[in-house]
């Protein structure tokens, strides 16, 4: 039988997901479940979101209090937790002023144009972006522009013009593409879409001094990346470099649609001004709440703490499947934040859709990876459970 959802939604929705055939009914821990009662164990965490993993009754009491009390409000007013929602995103990010959106795309457009602002109101007359190949910011127009995938982006030009691409973790491409109209370079410190690529120490303390001796704002993208999963708060915490504009969402709101950006002081003096930018719902009450309760939950519970003791076992398991196997040749990455690629003969879409049918979500990334961006919640006993279906799918 066709489950009614799936028909309604394929009758109905714009197509643009290649969606899995299945209906998911409501989650628990590091598992989800569909309308069939059909049980899943998630390696995806809804593209790395559900960091605190499904039903935290702490964070969905919060909410519903939140709820019953005032869930949205505009920016013309404060209210009681956008001003310490802010405070708390400063306080474990070491920035200094937050704008709060509702999603990853619209904070890297936001960190965009603070960029441009900067340089407008210091007369530098500096407008260019040099972004990464292989990078990925987002699908509205600025974010789409950065992102270094040529299919992202060929139906949608002419794009924001003033944008070039270099080599991720190849400095001298850098160098080479940086002018005097350079306004900022933005990059992400663990590449997710483009196939768990992970930054050098080296290319981010030479992106950081190519920014410093010329003026240029360096912008990181901890969309994915951010928010515990690599082992720190920030991706960038770990290579002692510290952007002048970052971005995040996904996992600083669980799954309530919050993103942000954030900049240092010297930066805000100079960027964007009243009325220069908004959103009518960006940090309302119910985002702002969110973003307090799992920052208060994060640190209570340490769960970078938790990561860091836990990733390694992850890094021995997918390990071992290289090992094995002969059609997987690599594995990317970090923290709780890996990937397998394979080779040619195994295509990873088939090895994905096999995940689904045995009760195991995974995401694909590029053509030829296989990603694992489970909840930070996940233990020894879910990694076991996870490589024994694995291994099953690729012994087939
Ligand atoms: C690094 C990065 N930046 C930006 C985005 C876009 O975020 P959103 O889909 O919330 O607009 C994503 C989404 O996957 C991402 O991984």
């Amino acid at each position: 039988m066709v489950n009614s959802n799936i028909q309604a939604a394929e009758e109905n929705l714009i197509h643009v997901y290649n969606r899995f055939p299945i209906a998911l009914d409501h989650g628990e821990g590091m598992y989800l479940y569909d309308t069939e009662g059909r049980e899943y164990l998630d390696f995806a965490a809804g593209f790395a979101v559900v960091g605190l993993g499904y039903n935290c009754r702490e964070l969905n009491d919060a909410l519903k209090a939140q709820i019953d009390r005032l869930y949205h409000t505009s920016n013309l007013y404060y209210h009681e937790s956008c001003g310490e929602a802010a405070q708390e995103l400063n306080r474990i990010s070491g920035m200094d002023r937050v704008f709060f959106t509702n999603s990853g795309g619209e904070a890297n457009e936001g960190a965009l144009k603070a960029a441009r602002r900067y340089a407008y109101t210091k007369q530098t007359g500096r407008y260019e972006f040099i972004a990464m190949e292989n990078s990925f910011h987002g699908r509205t127009f600025g974010a789409v522009s950065v992102t270094g995938h040529e299919e992202y982006r060929e139906p949608f030009e002419p794009l924001v013009p003033g944008v070039r691409f270099a080599k991720f973790n190849d400095l001298d491409s850098v160098k080479a593409l940086v002018n005097e109209k350079t306004c900022a370079i933005i990059l992400e410190p663990l590449q997710g879409e483009g196939g768990i690529n992970l930054a050098t120490p080296e290319f981010m303390e030479g992106i950081r001094k190519i920014c410093d001796e010329n003026g240029i704002l360096m912008i990181c993208d901890e969309v994915q990346c951010g928010m515990g999963r690599t082992g720190s708060m920030f991706a960038w915490q770990k290579f002692g470099v510290k952007p002048d504009i970052m971005t995040m969402a996904k996992a600083i709101g669980n799954g309530i649609p919050v993103g942000a950006f954030a900049m240092t002081e010297e930066v805000a003096q100079f960027s964007l001004k009243p009325g220069d930018h908004g959103a009518t719902y960006g940090g309302n009450p119910l985002a702002c709440t969110a973003v307090k309760k799992v920052i208060e939950i994060f640190e209570r519970e340490d769960i970078v703490g938790h990561v860091n003791k836990v990733a390694p076992y992850l890094t021995k398991r997918l390990d071992e499947i290289v090992e094995e196997f002969d059609c997987v040749t690599e594995r990317k990455g970090t923290g709780l934040m890996q990937g397998l690629a394979f080779a040619p003969s195994k295509p990873v879409a088939e090895v994905n859709s096999r995940a689904v049918e045995e009760g195991l979500l995974v995401i694909q990334a590029l053509q030829n990876v296989i990603r694992f961006v489970p909840p930070l919640i996940v233990e020894e006993k879910h990694i076991d459970e996870m490589i024994e279906k694995l291994r099953k799918i690729l012994s087939e």
